[in-house]
Order: structure tokens, then C-alpha cells, then sequence
């Protein structure tokens, strides 16, 4: 499955129209998901893409000409003792609303966008569309596991002029998702794209932001690697983050490092559990700049985090033409517990002692 689309059939709508955000959940085509498993692979790709058509939205707007649109992503998690959750999806309703205040939009109410996430899920669970959890998935760690991806976006409205959006469209789907990256050796290479600039967009989690990351990682992916990361646009020196996801270095001094927030870096909630959890094992966490040249002589280990990443570990970092190899190639003590305690919290393998995880059903 991948990290692919596959629309589930019921999709939350809302515009802020009038002053205020008038909304409601559609039911697209569907069949039952036995059914459509039973549909020829040609049939079922025509229903299920045709969950992802809509005739009544301006083409011409404001996101498809100028790009101005942001998004979230969290999951809800199969539990081991059944049932579906998602991870702090309170955490992602302040950034969306945070994010569309900084594209001068009207923000979406936190409270309507936790009810359009929750209910999504419930809804489509309540259709039958959701992931069963597996014993399996214990035995790699949760890498194969399965999960529900959630996607809020904004759409603008129709218009041509070079404009800010003062009716957007919020849009929630949810769609099934395995592993993100899906390489056994994880090497990685500085891109010499920027990604982010001082007073730039980089802090929110703008659609826009991810148009040098496709490029980036296309080229990346080109020359063999599974991924790139970014490094500063001012100095060219401090480490920033990876294609689509934060960046941790676990130094030879014990210390582990993340570059620090600011216009540039996108406050990833992944992060932010990680940087809790590695303090809580005793392990000193700074966030400060990274250099670059730092990170390639003293990293032990290395591993990038996001909702759709978890914590993947990178096996090598390669600059300049020089390439350092973290742990052997192998994933390293601290990367594989982290990894493992988050995974567990998330699919309710460990106890979620943090009160991070809202059960839906
Ligand atoms: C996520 O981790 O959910 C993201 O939003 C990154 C995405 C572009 C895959």
C-alpha cells in the first residue's frame, strides 16, 4: 500500500461564507470494502478514484494558480485492543489554525476541526473502511503497519487577481497508508535546493513549501538515494530538515540535536513527542543550529520524524562528495527505542502514560 491515495468515501466539506464556516460531511461512491476487493483492479481504481473528483469547485482559485493552500497530517491508528486512535489531534488543530492565520485566511475553529477528523474516521469505520491491527506488525516494529491518514486542507476560493483567500474551502479525507519510506538502507544526500527562507512560509505547514521538496527529492531519489536534506539558505552551513520531515543527530557526545524552531523549520508534533520522550529517558535534547559539518564528523546516529515518517533512521548522509555512514549502516540503540516507544504508544502496544492518544472508536 505504501503511502498512496484511496480515498474512503465519507469527506468533510466547510467554506467560510458570510462571515462563518458552513460545512458538512458528503458520502462519495462506494461499495462495501469486501466488494470492492472483490472488483476487478480496473473497476476498483474507477471507484475509488472517483472519490477524489468534485464538480462543483472553482478551478480557477487561488491555490491552483498561486499556491496559497496548507494542510495537516495525523493518523488514527488501529489498537492492539481494537478500536481506532488518533495521536494528539488537538496538536495539529492549533498549527492548521496557526498556518491559515499566516496565509491571512480565516482560521479554522480547533473544535470543528477536531470534530471533522474524529468524525471522518468514525463515519468511514462505521462504513467498514478502516485497518484491522495485526500481531504481525510487532515483529519490524510497526514499519509495515497500517493506518488512517488524515488530510485537512484548505482549497481557496475562485479568483485570478494575485490575492489572499478571504473564503476558503476546508476540506478533511481520510485514506489507508503503510510505511512512508519504504527502503531497507536509508542513505541521504544534502540537496542544494533551499527550502525555506528567513520571513518566508517555512513555518507553516504551506502547500507551497512542498514544491521545492518534490523536486529535491526527485533528483535525490535520481542519484540513488531515499532522501535529501536541506541545509540553511543564508550560511549554507546549518543542517534545517529533511524533504518533508524534521531531522535528529544523535552526537558521539550523548547529545541528541534538532534544529531549533524559527522561520524556517516546521514545528512538527512528531518532533515535539520525540524531543519529550528522549528527555524523559535522561537523554539531553538541545535544539539549536546544526551545522552541517558537525553532523558528518560527529553523528552516531541519525533519523528523521513526521506523522507520515514516524522516526525512520537514515543510514548515511552524504555532502560535498563525502559520505559518513551512522551505526554500520545498522539503526542505531537510541533511534530503534525511540521509534519503538512511539509506535508502541501509538498503536497501543505501551500504556499512553502522556494522555497523547483520542480514541475514536
Ligand atoms: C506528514 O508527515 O504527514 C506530512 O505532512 C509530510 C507529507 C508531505 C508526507
Amino acid at each position: 500500500m505504501g503511502f498512496s491515495l484511496n480515498t474512503y468515501p465519507i469527506i468533510y466539506r466547510s467554506q467560510f461564507i458570510d462571515g462563518k464556516w458552513t460545512g458538512g460531511y458528503l458520502e462519495k461512491p462506494h461499495k462495501t470494502p469486501e466488494e470492492e476487493a472483490a472488483m476487478s483492479a480496473d473497476e476498483r481504481a474507477k471507484l475509488q478514484n472517483s472519490r477524489n473528483y468534485y464538480d462543483d469547485m472553482p478551478l480557477v482559485n487561488y491555490t491552483s494558480q498561486y499556491g496559497l493552500a496548507c494542510f495537516e497530517g495525523l493518523k488514527a491508528f488501529p489498537q492492539k485492543n481494537g478500536g481506532l486512535s488518533i495521536f494528539r489531534p488537538e496538536k495539529n488543530a492549533a498549527r492548521f489554525a496557526r498556518s491559515m492565520e499566516g496565509l491571512y485566511m480565516p482560521p479554522f475553529p480547533e473544535k470543528t476541526f477536531l470534530e471533522a477528523v474524529t468524525e471522518t474516521v468514525k463515519r468511514n469505520a462505521a462504513l467498514g473502511f478502516y485497518p484491522h491491527y495485526n500481531d504481525g506488525w510487532e515483529k519490524d516494529s510497526f514499519m509495515s503497519a497500517d493506518s488512517v491518514y488524515i488530510r485537512p486542507f484548505t482549497v481557496a476560493e475562485g479568483g485570478i487577481g494575485v490575492n489572499v483567500s478571504s473564503e476558503p474551502y476546508v476540506f478533511v479525507i481520510n485514506t489507508p497508508v503503510a510505511a512512508y519510506f519504504s527502503s531497507e538502507r536509508s542513505d541521504a544526500v544534502i540537496t542544494d535546493k533551499i527550502r525555506a527562507t528567513p520571513k518566508g512560509t517555512g513555518w507553516i505547514k504551506a502547500c507551497s513549501n512542498y514544491v521545492i521538496s518534490t523536486l529535491a527529492k526527485a533528483e535525490a531519489l535520481k542519484m540513488g538515494y531515499m532522501e535529501c536534506v536541506y541545509l540553511d539558505a543564508v550560511h549554507r552551513k546549518y543542517v534545517e530538515e529533511g524533504s518533508s520531515c524534521n531531522i535528529f543527530f544523535y552526537l558521539k557526545s550523548g547529545e541528541l540535536v534538532t534544529p531549533e524552531l524559527g522561520d524556517t523549520i516546521l514545528p512538527g508534533i512528531t518532533r515535539e513527542s520525540i524531543i519529550e520522550l528522549a528527555r524523559d529517558r535522561g537523554v539531553k535534547v538541545s535544539e539549536r543550529k546544526v551545522p552541517i559539518d558537525e553532523v558528518m564528523e560527529e553523528t552516531m546516529e541519525c533519523f528523521v520524524s513526521g506523522t507520515a515518517a514516524g522516526a525512520t533512521p537514515l543510514t548515511s548522509l552524504t555532502y560535498d562528495g563525502k559520505k559518513t555512514v551512522f551505526n554500520d549502516g545498522k539503526t542505531g540503540q537510541l533511534t530503534a527505542e525511540i521509534r519503538d516507544t512511539i509506535k508502541g504508544i501509538q498503536y497501543g502496544k505501551l500504556p499512553d502514560t502522556k494522555g497523547w492518544m483520542m480514541k475514536v472508536i
